[in-house]
């Protein structure tokens, strides 16, 4: 089907406790292995565009496999720019076509961040696109930070209404506890920031970014709190690298490129199934093909269409 934006999709999600899976992609077989997955599950999915991806593929490029995925499934898909930088980074997704912008301005004074993402909600809501913004800020494991930095970095649950209000942004990225990068799931996330943030905004989607180091036990646990979109990198990419070094020890007598990277596609798909799973939104795409998941399924209309 043709892309859906992130707006009705994550407004449904956090009505009926699900997370959707919001997944990085760089390559060709990494967007293919998460559409299939998302179709096999009967999931919504996020794909998203990561500031490496656009650096490594192309902002044109990684925008155009995304669309031809989602056209070659039958589960709603979104096209989401992920940690955006600035304003004209956004506007230059508008204009390629992403249905769902993020504005990370997590590193920028408290009023900056601020002016920027209302500045970005502003234009992009003219053509109907959704915008995430990032309050807090959750950290990256090279920064090597000790558990009292990640806790003042954590969102301040009182500045997020006037968050969200001032800047009309749609959903809102929160640091709870996470680290980007994390290559073990070691982290457990402060769910009663969770719950005190959800408090302030109870109609905002909350975003959680580095799920990839945070444990299951705590993944279950936010989920019905409010975390309603959970990005993903790099637990997909150590199954791509995985299915790379298992292949090319496997096939060493090859030149043939394409099979380690379908090794490592089968990996990153199976991957992207088991977060699905985790995320109860395993099943929630209606499908005449029979009913494996949560207590409600919707059509992919009532699940968002692209304006
Ligand atoms: O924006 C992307 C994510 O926050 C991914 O984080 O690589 O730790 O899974 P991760
Ligand atoms: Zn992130």
């Amino acid at each position: 089907m043709t892309l859906i934006t992130s707006k009705q999709l994550l407004l449904t999600a956090l009505e009926n406790r699900f997370a959707v899976g919001a997944f990085n992609a760089i390559n060709m077989e990494q967007i293919q292995a998460i559409a299939e997955a998302a179709e096999e599950e009967c999931a919504p999915v996020i794909l998203q565009v990561s500031q490496g991806a656009i650096r490594y593929a192309g902002l044109e490029f990684a925008a155009a496999m995304v669309k031809t995925a989602a056209r070659l499934v039958s589960v709603p898909v979104v096209l989401h720019l992920d940690h955006g930088y600035d304003f004209e980074q956004n506007v230059r997704c508008l204009r390629a076509g992403f249905t769902s912008l993020m504005f990370d301005g997590s590193s920028l004074p408290y009023e900056e961040n601020v002016a920027t993402s209302q500045r970005i909600a502003e234009i992009a809501h003219i053509f109907g696109i959704p915008v995430e913004a990032e309050l807090g800020r959750v950290a990256k494991a090279s920064d090597n930070l000790c558990y009292e930095d990640i806790c003042a970095l954590m969102t301040d649950p009182s500045q997020a209404k006037e968050f969200v209000e001032r800047t009309g942004v749609d959903s809102l990225a929160i640091a709870c506890g996470s680290v980007h990068a994390m290559e073990d799931q070691g982290a457990d996330l402060n769910l009663d920031r969770i719950s005190a943030i959800r408090s302030q905004v109870p109609q905002t989607p909350l975003v959680l970014h580095g799920s990839s180091g945070v444990t299951v036990e705590s993944l279950q646990q936010a989920i019905p709190l409010g975390i309603t979109k959970v990005n993903v990198a790099t637990y997909l990419n150590q199954a791509f690298t995985r299915g790379m070094r298992e292949g090319a020890a496997k096939f060493a007598d090859s030149v043939d490129p394409r099979q380690p990277l379908a090794l490592s596609r089968d990996y990153v798909k199976e991957a992207v199934r088991e977060k699905i799973r985790l995320f109860g939104s395993a099943g929630v795409v209606h499908s005449s093909g029979g009913f494996r998941g949560p207590s409600r399924q919707f059509r992919s209309a009532e699940l968002g269409e692209a304006e």
